[in-house]
């Protein structure tokens, strides 16, 4: 029996393979149900230190499409952070004012921290370039609903794969699913050791390269990831690498690739992907940013113990 009442949601690795299935059997549901007053009662803090749009919304929305109600900021020059309070003193107060908390933080390790100091159940929207776990949900059942199952699939992670927190929390679920997943990206922006040695503890099978054309042929799945200009101790090292990868429709019709081919991206896009592919077969990534909906209904349905 899986139970995931008051688990902190702070890293893809906390989750079993099962657990993994079972919320994307939850959200599925929650998509094809409405549950409008499941959360009669319940409050989210939705703590957002970075900007958001996807994710902050469809959090809010889905607590209100359930009945909860939500409270919280998305600028830190709102909040006391600016006298001087630390994020533990600030998140151990706001725990006395609601049921669940979503936090976005740039710091890596602020989502644990705050877990580690509150009693009710922390939701990681993100911390700096660490992890995005609550993405990766919706980038499964995304590709889940694209490729009628997530297992033995080849995966190509375009982009930022240094800093992007989203190809670090995807390639970690993956690794449950026996994907051969192509990392590519510049050589200043290869997946970072510490990912790299964990895929290849979980015997994973990856590849690490410069260029799309080198794999495009084989690839179900290319999830495109925009370059972090906000993580990047210099500009100059930014414009170093902008705009090196530009998807385009005509840069599809120029690669080998499967005619099935599905591309996602977590969003917000800059440059790295032209509007010109939106109407195209292979685009996915609206109808992905959609699922942060029944995705995230689904993780705080189960999270706050109202489904079991
Ligand atoms: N995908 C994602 O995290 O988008 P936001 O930054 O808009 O929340």
């Amino acid at each position: 029996m899986i139970s995931l009442k008051d688990k902190d949601i702070i890293s893809i690795l906390d989750f079993t393979k099962e657990e993994i299935l079972y919320i994307l059997e939850i959200s599925a549901r929650m998509e094809r149900e409405t549950c409008p007053d499941i959360l009669n009662g319940k409050i989210l803090a939705n703590l957002f230190f970075e900007p958001s749009t996807r994710t902050r919304l469809s959090f809010e929305a889905a607590m209100k499409r359930m009945g909860g109600q939500v409270i919280g900021f998305d600028e830190l020059g709102t909040t006391s952070t600016v006298k001087g309070e630390s994020l533990r003193d600030s998140v151990k107060i706001i725990e006395g004012y609601c049921d669940i908390i979503v936090l976005r933080h740039f710091l890596e390790g602020a989502s644990r921290l705050t877990a580690d100091s509150v009693s009710i159940p922390v939701v990681n929207a993100g911390d700096g370039a660490s992890q995005h776990p609550t993405q990766t949900f919706v980038d499964l059942y995304a590709i889940m609903k694209a490729k009628g199952d997530i297992e033995n699939l080849s995966v190509g992670f375009l982009g930022d794969l240094k800093y992007g927190r989203t190809a670090h929390s995807l390639a970690y679920a993956l690794s449950h699913f026996n994907a051969d997943m192509c990392f590519i990206s510049p050589p200043s922006l290869r997946m970072p050791k510490d990912y790299i040695e964990e895929l290849e503890i979980r015997d994973v099978s990856f590849q690490e390269v410069d260029s799309i054309s080198e794999v495009s042929e084989k690839l179900d799945i290319l999830y495109c990831t925009r370059i972090q200009k906000e993580r990047f101790a210099e500009p100059v090292e930014y414009e170093k690498v902008r705009g090196l990868y530009k998807l385009s429709k005509s840069i599809m019709d120029e690669l080998e690739i499967k005619d099935d081919l599905k591309i996602l991206h977590p969003l917000p896009r800059v440059e790295e992907m032209d509007e010109s592919l939106d109407a195209t077969e292979y685009a996915m990534y609206f109808q992905q940013a959609h699922s942060g909906i029944p995705v995230r209904e689904a993780l705080l349905a189960l999270v706050l113990g109202v489904i079991k």
